[in-house]
């Protein structure tokens, strides 16, 4: 195996950058004073960490830093499609923070962990009538329309049920931003809001605003996920104040704005990406500095982060099984879970960093191993190319960042159960989502009588 070996890379490791993480004593790499190598030998399955500490520090950054920067009201709603349980709803609540759903799923958890409907905003392309009669039924703080026929849906729902609702336009900035394409959202190609018939919101409004039922207060806007370049921001903050400016003088006052997610996070060493309150502080003094210009109110200011907050603030604990070596010299390491449990290298090239957690300290010659996981498909790689210590079975190995949009996308493929969720803090963990359990494969299966004569 010696023809792998490559130097020791000398820079500082990726985990010192990410909070929580040490050595332990015996070499282990700990999260909050808690042994990873130990937590790995709670299941076969891999294990979904978060740094909970991270988590409530991500909220307060936020909170704190529009605070500071921005001298009218202003609120943060968790975009929870990055991260979602009860335990983080109910973090949420006791950290204050709102939640942006997107389906009647999402609303539901947060119903059930008994969010306020001040506290929930919804977003969705298409929602249903039957996600948009909850939403007014719930009587949420605003929702987000995507587009006209939605607008005149939510009006036909609330004159029915006799409810008022309150909505903000989500409008497509059309702008380009570095990040993967799939995940650029404000772009003209993308199918999100209003875009093409900007110019006729005046008449959806009156047409769809003037019975009292569906009251307008403002406009928003996503322009996409992992994104660093702030000056994305300010462009879509000039575009969308030319439209206030604009609605404005035909009398139309926009009471809020919402400037959606997107702050990226480190998943490399090499990643350089701006602090939450820098930010926050970017985006606060953009919006001041254009109101000043245009002779316009300040509107009340939104922010709905997802992979900002819970992005580095979660890891995979993954155990090494089968070793081998391929085709040119190819290390192969496969682990006990795959893309069923991140399914973003598959989807995006996403790439991680990672760390054999009980050889933390090891000096010795490092290899480089392609990270595989165990389900039936060649594309089924976690990462491509990585230096590690000389790898063996069972070996823990913890992959960074992995908090956002790893465990929202998991799936059951090759009949994988979902892995549980741990949060810890101060030296302690506790289980915060159960590991799915096989008998739950079959649950929803229906055999009829006549296929079932031997059961
Ligand atoms: N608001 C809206 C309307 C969104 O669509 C999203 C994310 C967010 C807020 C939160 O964005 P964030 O702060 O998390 O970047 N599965 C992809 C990411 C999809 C993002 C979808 N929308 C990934 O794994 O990279």
């Amino acid at each position: 195996m010696d023809c792998c070996a490559i130097k020791v890379n000398t820079e500082n490791p990726f985990y010192d950058k990410i909070k929580g993480f040490s050595v332990g004593e015996n070499n282990h790499l700990m999260l909050n004073g808690v042994d990873l190598v130990e937590l790995a030998e709670l299941s076969e399955r891999p294990l979904y960490v978060f740094n909970e500490l991270a988590l409530r520090d991500n909220l307060r950054a936020y909170r704190q830093a529009l605070d500071r920067f921005y001298p009218k009201p202003s609120a943060l709603f968790y975009a929870s499609k990055a991260f979602l349980n009860s335990a983080m709803c109910a973090l949420l609540h006791q950290e204050g923070a709102g939640i942006d759903v997107c389906s009647e799923g999402e609303l539901f958890i947060a119903q059930k962990a008994k969010m306020s409907p001040e506290k929930i905003i919804m977003h969705g392309n298409n929602k249903s009538e039957k996600e948009l009669r909850k939403a007014v039924e719930f009587n949420i703080h605003r929702i987000i329309v995507d587009n006209y026929s939605e607008l005149v849906l939510l009006n036909k729902i609330c004159s029915e049920l006799n409810r008022p609702c309150r909505i903000l336009l989500r409008i497509n900035p059309s702008i380009e931003v570095e990040t993967h394409k799939s995940i650029a959202t404000g772009v003209k190609e993308s199918k999100f809001g209003f875009y093409r018939d900007l110019d006729k919101i005046p008449e959806y409004l009156k047409e769809n605003c003037s019975n009292n039922y569906v009251h307008f207060k403002g406009l928003h806007f996503h322009i996409g996920s992992n994104i660093n370049d702030l000056s994305s921001y300010e462009n879509a903050i000039d575009i969308i104040f030319d439209m206030i400016f604009s609605l404005n003088k035909q009398g139309i006052n926009v009471e809020d704005l919402n400037i959606g997610g997107g702050l990226g996070v480190r998943y490399q060493n090499e990643d350089i990406i701006p602090e939450i309150s820098t930010f926050v502080k970017v985006v606060c003094e953009k919006i001041m500095g254009t109101c000043q210009e245009k002779n316009l109110e300040l509107p009340s200011l939104m922010l709905e982060p997802g992979r900002s907050i819970v992005g580095e603030a979660g890891c995979t604990v993954y155990k090494i099984g089968s070793i081998k070596e391929g085709y040119d010299g190819v290390l192969y390491a496969a682990i006990n879970g795959g893309m069923t449990d991140n399914l973003r290298p598959c989807l995006y090239q996403a790439q991680y960093s990672a760390v054999i957690a009980n050889k933390m300290n090891d000096s010795g010659k490092k290899y480089m191993y392609k990270i595989v996981g165990k389900c039936c498909e060649t594309g089924d790689v976690l990462i491509d190319q990585i230096e590690l210590p000389l790898c063996a079975p069972g070996d823990v190995l913890v992959v960074f960042s992995t908090g956002a949009y790893n465990h929202s996308l998991a799936s059951q493929y090759n009949k994988h159960t979902i892995p549980g969720v741990i949060f810890t803090r101060d030296g302690r963990y506790d289980w915060v989502s159960r590991e799915q359990p096989l008998e739950d494969l079959t649950q929803y299966d229906i055999v009829p009588t006549y296929l079932g004569e031997h059961l």
